[in-house]
């Protein structure tokens, strides 16, 4: 197996994607029973879709809190809040995931870029992101902002800018490792971040199988994030 050594100079940059929550029962969107397998994405996650059927949207993510509010980390998730607490600073977790196991894990900082499930928002007034755990289905009220906006999922849906850029970006350029763990590389702007750094950064992927990006890291650990990150960050 390749070595993944982290120098006391160096700054670590993980980003992590559906497969870390896998174990926690958790489904992925893209591998056999992932989400996008039974659910269109034009007709859940777009702003087409919440103009055009704010019951349905509110029904998949209704669904997508229950499953969430079950699940609990695993060791993958408890790995990467024991690598925070050694690096202090010099290490940043950015996710493409919207539940909250990273910090169920004990992870302090996280970027959550596509958002967060158990937070919603006016989808007309400035009014923050607030946390929110409510489950709202098909034949309930869509609740209502003061404003008359209605509220939604604080969620980035296709179409629309992810969360937390600039300080990403700007992380990206200072560090030294790259970590990506169980994402496809599919989605832009996260599956070009390896490319953004390599030659700069050294670059590793963690997932049981190689990634569509894979020729932007220099190696790949092949196997499950719950088995592997805990070997390869032993605390
Ligand atoms: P995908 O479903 O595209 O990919 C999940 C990845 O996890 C696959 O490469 C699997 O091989 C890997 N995987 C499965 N089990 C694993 C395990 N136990 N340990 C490690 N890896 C495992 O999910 P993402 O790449 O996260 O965006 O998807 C990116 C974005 O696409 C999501 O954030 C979501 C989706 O549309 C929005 O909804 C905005």
């Amino acid at each position: 197996m390749p070595k993944l050594i982290i120098s006391s100079a160096d700054r670590v940059f993980v980003l992590t994607g559906a497969g870390i929550s896998a174990e926690s029962g958790i489904p992925t969107f893209r591998d056999a029973g992932g989400l996008w397998r039974n659910y269109r994405i034009e007709e859940v996650a777009s702003p087409l879709a919440w103009r055009g059927d704010p019951h349905f949207v509110w029904d998949f993510y209704s669904m997508r809190r229950k499953a969430a509010s079950a699940a609990k980390p695993n060791p993958g998730h408890f790995a990467l809040a024991s690598l925070e607490q050694a690096l202090h600073d010099r290490f940043f977790l950015c996710t493409q995931n919207v539940d909250n196991l990273h910090e169920l894990a004990g992870s302090q900082c996280v970027a959550h870029m596509h958002g967060e499930l158990f937070k919603s928002r006016c989808d007309s007034c400035s009014r923050p992101p607030f946390p929110d755990t409510s489950i709202h289905e098909s034949q309930g009220e869509i609740p209502l902002c003061p404003c008359g906006g209605k509220i939604r999922p604080h969620i980035c849906w296709f179409g629309e800018v992810p969360f937390h850029l600039e300080q990403i970006f700007a992380e990206l350029e200072v560090c030294t490792v790259f970590i990506a763990i169980g994402t496809s590389g599919s989605v832009e702007p996260a599956a070009s971040f390896a490319t953004h750094v390599s030659g700069r950064a050294k670059t590793f992927y963690v997932g049981p199988e190689a990634p569509a990006n894979h020729s932007s890291f220099d190696d790949c650990f092949l196997g499950k994030a719950g088995e592997l990150l805990p070997i390869l960050f032993p605390h």
